[in-house]
């Protein structure tokens, strides 16, 4: 049986928008369509399809979310700020029931102790921070081989 193309959803908080001119010491020239473009490339590759998402609202980031339950097979999440706030996109992770990655470009644990709390951690896969927008391309990766290694089930 021919297997169907896994659906990757990417998810990015606030701010994310003017990655490339917000604190580039930080996080890095590259803008978020540039972070697209070459996971999109990379999605093309490995035969996965990709959708994007990024918003500086919470309840729009829950509504994303509990969409993604019916529309996509993994998320990959940069929360951004609610990183380290949000009990509801939290909530809303749990109620996909997808497997998940989180993704920051850079290391929280380096920087700030507020940064060093992340209320989604636990319910992720797994967390990959500091490697820049690459670290989507890396989280991609992981989620694809996560979902080929789980047993197949039915779509919803
Ligand atoms: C970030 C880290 C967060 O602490 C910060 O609020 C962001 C970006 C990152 O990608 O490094 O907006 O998630």
């Amino acid at each position: 049986m021919k297997e169907s193309k896994r659906r990757i959803l990417f998810v990015d908080g606030p701010n994310l928008n003017v990655l490339g001119e917000r604190e580039p010491s930080v996080y890095g020239a590259q803008t978020l369509a540039d972070i697209r473009k070459t996971v999109s490339g990379v999605a093309r590759r490995e035969g996965a399809a990709v959708a994007f998402f990024q918003s500086n609202h919470e309840g729009e980031i829950v509504e994303k979310l509990q969409e993604a339950r019916r529309g996509a097979d993994g998320i990959v999440i940069n929360p951004a700020g609610y990183t380290h706030t949000s009990v509801s996109i939290r909530d809303a992770l749990l109620f996909s029931g997808l497997p998940a990655i989180e993704v920051h470009l850079s290391n929280p644990a380096k920087r700030e102790d507020f940064r060093k709390v992340s209320l989604v951690e636990d319910v992720v896969m797994g967390r990959i921070c500091g490697i820049g927008g690459y670290g989507y391309v890396l989280a991609l990766q992981a989620l694809l081989h996560i979902l080929r290694e789980e047993k197949p089930r039915a779509r919803r």
